[in-house]
């Protein structure tokens, strides 16, 4: 078997559980990509740090750069825009298949990443970027690439959810219910991304430019998060047979969302919304991430599972590497996703 050398970059949470399983599972994985998959080394700001996961020492290093020059196949899981976006530019440069964590690079920088991928025929694949687990990105663009999806409503941020389901089912105000989302480890280090909605944002940008096959950056996502939310509002909600969740929404606008150049508006937004207590949305609780998806011919789809957390979120990477490691064996295109088409993005006030 050809062996092809990963070089990873970052070694938090997700990063630990993605070097154990390319060890510990290394046969599996060599059977399934067609290739060895090597770990040639870790990149870290602190080749001492205390890790969740025990891995041999001589792996880590502070020198990114040359690790990079040297992979096959680079994992990203730094997060943050530099030095990541760097890092990925000249591993895709230099031919090597990128796999990414990095939602909020991928929804500030998408469409620069692409075309570099592209330009070098390699894949560039993120499918851990939004809702963790859960196989999300590559059944919109490749399962549902012959249908036209008119709809999709996901619950995107772990934390939020936890936070608004204890809210709901314990009647915890949000400060308490915040207190215990952090100390499960499920929200960022800093909470704000996620209650103030960012976090959902940037998966909602990344989830409509591949629904929708055209761009929407982050500052074309309306975003509100469930800090003003209060015990009231969902007991209120609850009486009138509701659920408030926070929503990362993306629709095609018929009619009244039509743009200068005839093509139809997207909206694309997350909010808190009341949501029918009997919708399957409704039944997603604790830290679970859902996306429900509406599409001309599928009809209505949903997938669920867990959206954060290391081996979940590693699951995903691995899956991507596999598929990236695969390419590079069989020699084929590189090319998996686009994001040029025809439908714009409306304002936000014309939505
Ligand atoms: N803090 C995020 C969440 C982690 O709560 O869903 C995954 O992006």
């Amino acid at each position: 078997l050809r062996t092809l050398k990963v070089a990873l970059l970052g070694c938090g949470n997700v990063g630990a559980q993605v070097a154990r399983i390319l060890i510990e599972d290394a046969d599996t994985l060599a059977a399934r990509a067609g290739a060895k998959l090597q770990l040639s080394g870790i990149a870290v700001r602190d080749v001492h740090a205390k890790r969740d996961v025990d891995l041999p020492q001589d792996l880590f290093t502070t020198d990114a750069d040359t690790l990079v020059k040297d992979a096959d196949l680079v994992i990203e899981l730094m997060g943050g825009i530099e030095p990541a976006r760097t890092l990925i530019l000249s591993a895709l440069r230099n031919g090597a298949c990128v796999v990414t964590g990095n939602k909020a690079l991928v929804a500030q920088d998408g469409p620069t990443l692409h075309e570099e991928a592209d330009k070098a025929g390699v894949q560039l694949s993120y499918e851990a970027a939004v809702a963790g687990a859960i196989p999300i990105l590559r059944p919109i663009r490749d399962s549902l690439a012959g249908d036209r999806i008119t709809r999709v409503l996901g619950i995107v941020n772990g934390t939020t959810n936890f936070i608004l389901d204890q809210m709901d089912t314990t009647g915890a105000q949000f400060a308490d219910a915040l207190a215990e989302a952090q100390r499960l480890g499920y929200a960022e280090a800093d909470p704000t991304a996620d209650v103030e909605g960012h976090d959902a944002a940037a998966k909602a940008a990344i989830l409509a430019s591949l629904s929708f096959h055209t761009r929407f950056a982050l500052e074309n996502v309306h975003c509100e998060g469930i800090t003003s939310v209060t015990a009231a509002d969902i007991a209120a909600a609850k009486d009138a047979g509701f659920v408030i969740k926070l929503l990362a929404i993306a629709e095609k606008l018929p009619a009244a969302g039509t743009d200068a150049d005839g093509g139809e508006g997207v909206s694309v937004r997350v909010h808190p919304t009341l949501l029918p207590r009997e919708h399957p949305l409704a039944a997603v609780h604790g830290a679970f991430n859902a996306v429900f998806i509406e599409a001309e011919n599928a009809g209505e789809l949903m997938f669920y599972g867990q959206g954060a957390g290391g081996t979940p979120t590693a699951s995903a990477v691995l899956g991507d590497l596999v598929s990236a490691a695969r390419s590079l064996v069989l020699g084929g295109p590189g090319r998996t996703e686009t994001t040029t088409g025809q439908v714009s993005a409306l304002p936000i006030d014309a939505a």
